[in-house]
């Protein structure tokens, strides 16, 4: 068994919530072979990147970041000769080898199927200063076997299926995650007892595509049980991330009128209002289902926040493709959108398709698409205003200690004055009623009703 006794690491973590997930599992390794989180690269003798691949934006980021550190002193009293620096995740998955290359003091490399190998090559890079690379097709272990630091107490990630068999023609996913695999239903639900057990007010439920849950195990999809399942364990919040339109079945949207802890948001990446881009894309949904999913959950819960992803100049995007798109955001009326503009990943099917639109058009495009976001987003939140929502204190404004901030069941931001006599840590992980005074694109703000 590996030894990192009082060894110092940090982590740096780019890209999806799978892949904060997958650092709070790589700390929580880490610490169990002795190994002690710190805040900053300057107390580290080890630096850990988990990264992200998704688009090219990611790529150049931590390259940048990993150059940025190469300088830094070890910090003193440390025995290595070097700092170890680790990269792991997406980008080592679809790297491994090639990156000490490109990076000449990378020390390891792993991938998304081993991370419970870490310890291992970090003592064998230690012992003998050399690269150790290993980066794994298939996983025998499902993380969630693996130890855990909980970034917040009160919260919790709990992956329910890792991998995507969808192939979406521009997503590089499937390839450096793997194939869909789930894990099985009593297992979920124990784990969402024990977290519930140990403090846990809301609990996430992550995998690539949440909602084809089960396909692997019983030839269909079996979402909502797991849904019933963990909403059983009785934790006050339940969300999950990402639901796929084409796997959205009728029996999860009326979960939304019966599951109290189901909280009323929904994130459902629709990527482009183009019946044609969609079939480019390889999404097997058509803007006219879309709409009718989105109109049956509205019938089931009208105070439901929708929220989506958008991917801007898809190569052939012409400007009806466009505004087909625009045209979407406008009647759905998202709370949130997330725009990207699309980005070529060298593997896909969709890199080699021709792309010979503008980058000026495009990002026009992209540009008009994040000022009707913005409105959207303004509109959507003016329902809350009068209203008492309850509040997960999450801490301290960033900007202001004396204002609490946390978020309301529909996801958004809340922030508000911190009652007279009131100890920030006393409602930190707490659920507050706040009553709603205003509504802006981006958050809300009101007064605490009674802490
Ligand atoms: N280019 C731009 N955006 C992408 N996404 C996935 N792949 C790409 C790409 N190659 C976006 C999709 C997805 C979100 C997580 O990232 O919108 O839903
Ligand atoms: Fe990528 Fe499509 Fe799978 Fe989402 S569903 S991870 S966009 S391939």
């Amino acid at each position: 068994m590996p030894n990192l006794p009082h060894k110092t690491f940090c982590l740096y973590t780019y890209g999806c919530q799978m892949n904060e997930h997958d650092s709070e599992r790589i700390a929580g390794i880490l610490e169990s072979h002795g190994a002690v989180q710190v805040d900053t690269i300057e107390e580290a003798e080890i630096a850990v990147f988990v990264t992200c691949c998704i688009r090219e934006a990611a790529d150049v980021r931590l390259m940048g970041q990993v150059a940025s550190i190469k300088n830094i002193p070890l910090p003193e009293g440390s025995t290595l000769a070097k700092r170890m620096v680790c990269i792991g995740g997406c980008i080592g998955q679809r790297d491994g080898d090639a990156l000490p290359g490109k990076l000449a003091h990378v020390d390891v490399v792993f991938g998304t199927q081993n991370i419970e190998r870490l310890p291992y090559l970090l003592e064998a890079a230690m012992a003998e200063g050399g690269h150790h690379v290993e980066v794994l097709e298939k996983s025998t272990t499902f993380s969630t076997d693996l130890p855990s630091k909980r970034e917040h107490p009160w919260a919790a990630w709990l992956p329910i299926t890792v991998g995507c068999n969808n192939f979406c023609t521009y997503c590089i996913v499937p390839y450096v995650r793997g194939r869909e695999r789930s894990r099985a239903l009593e297992d979920i639900a124990a784990d969402a007892r024990a977290l519930v057990a140990d403090g846990v007010k809301e609990i996430t439920l992550l995998g690539q595509n949440v909602n084809s849950y089960g396909r692997d195990l019983y030839g269909e999809p079996r979402f909502a049980d797991v849904l019933r399942a963990v909403s059983e364990s009785g934790v006050e919040r339940l969300r999950f991330a990402t639901s796929h339109p084409k796997d959205l079945t009728r029996e999860v949207i009326d979960l939304y009128g019966t599951l109290d802890n189901l909280m009323p948001s929904l994130h459902l990446p629709v990527q482009s209002g183009s019946n044609r881009i969609l079939k480019a894309m390889n999404r097997r949904y058509t803007v006219e289902r879309y709409l009718e999913l989105i109109e049956a959950m509205r019938e089931v819960n009208p105070d439901v926040s929708l929220s989506t992803d958008i991917i801007v100049g898809f190569p052939g995007e012409t400007e009806e493709d466009f505004q087909a798109t625009y045209d979407l955001v406008k009647r759905v009326g998202y709370s949130q959108v997330f725009t990207f503009i699309y980005s070529p990943r060298e593997g896909t099917p969709a890199a080699s398709m021709v792309d010979d639109t503008p980058r000026e058009v495009i990002q026009r495009r992209f540009d008009s698409l994040v000022d009707l976001v913005q409105e959207n987003a303004f509109e959507q939140n003016q329902r809350f205003v009068g209203r008492e929502l309850s509040v997960l204190v999450e801490g301290a404004s960033k900007r202001d200690d004396h204002v609490l901030t946390g978020h309301s069941p529909h996801n958004v931001t809340v922030h508000a004055p911190l009652p007279e006599g009131v100890d920030i840590d006393d409602l930190v992980g707490r659920i507050v009623p706040v009553r709603i005074d205003h509504a802006r694109a981006w958050y809300l703000s009101g007064g605490v009703l009674d802490a």
